[in-house]
């Protein structure tokens, strides 16, 4: 096993108040491609869909839900992976106090860690929200929907528009979550980020605040990052066998 793999290791074994931060590297090997992967990351096929324009046009709305209802289903279909059961394990053994995490999959809570450790920068994709009276939509209802009649209707409840309950670009970041990230940040005496390019902010600032505030940062991430620099330890892996081995996880 790579040096630096072994360094991860002692690190972990050492953190009395260790913290995740997780982008989307993590639920590649659950069969959900990320963004930004030379090649295969989602960006690379087809553009972001940005707030303004879900608000301003239902043809674009229309446009986000045939994605979502369409090709692979990966979202759907997704479980779990080793990656997500290594971090589940250390927050079942108390020495990971929170996973922050960009990913709107929802595998952290699949995997078992409870609900109140997740802190969800971007939102969560398996439910929907009414953007108006914020009424909670349910996803097989609009799917089922969206074979009916070939789109989405407006909310029953108030005629507004109805969107994932994820963070889309331009849209404000949740204010309770980035207050959780911040305060997990601020305990934590060491950051292991897993799965992400670190180039979207504000999410990226937190591994910064966390070494700035006198954690260790340890990164692990198939490509090189911005943050590497400023790492304790950085592994140029995958995700999935790293941290099983990190954690004891056959
Ligand atoms: N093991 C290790 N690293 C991996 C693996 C893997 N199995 N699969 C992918 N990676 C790495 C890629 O090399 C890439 O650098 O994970 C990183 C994922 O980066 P992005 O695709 O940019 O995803 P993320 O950092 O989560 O993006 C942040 O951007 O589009 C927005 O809202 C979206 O939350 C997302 C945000």
């Amino acid at each position: 096993m790579e040096d630096s793999v072994r360094r991860l290791a002692d690190l972990v074994a050492q953190a009395r108040r260790m913290v995740f931060f997780t982008g989307a590297g993590i639920s590649t090997e659950s069969g959900i491609p990320d963004f930004r992967s030379p090649g295969t990351g989602l960006w690379n096929q087809m553009k972001p869909i940005p707030f303004q324009d879900f608000i301003a046009d239902d043809a674009v709305r229309q446009e986000s839900w045939r994605r979502r209802f369409t090709g692979e289903r990966a979202l759907e279909k997704a479980k779990p992976n080793r990656g997500h059961l290594s971090i589940a394990r250390l927050v079942k053994e108390g020495g990971c106090q929170s996973v922050i995490t960009q990913n709107v999959d929802n595998l952290h809570q699949d995997s078992g860690v409870p609900e109140e450790q997740v802190i969800e920068l971007h939102g969560n994709a398996s439910y929907a929200k009414c953007l108006g009276c914020r009424r909670r939509y349910e996803i097989a209802e609009l799917e089922r929907q969206f074979r009916q009649l070939g789109w989405v209707e407006p909310c029953a409840n108030c005629g507004g528009v109805i969107k994932a309950a994820t963070i889309s670009f331009g849209q404000a970041m949740p204010e309770r979550e980035m207050q959780r990230a911040q305060a997990a940040v601020a305990g934590c005496d060491l950051m292991v980020v897993a799965g992400s390019s670190l180039v979207v902010y504000p999410a990226a600032a937190f591994p910064e605040a966390a070494k700035s505030l006198g954690a260790q940062l340890a990164i692990v991430n198939r490509e090189p990052t911005p943050l590497d620099s400023i790492a304790d330890v950085v592994v140029h892996g995958e995700i999935g066998p790293t941290l099983s081995f990190v954690v004891g996880l056959n």
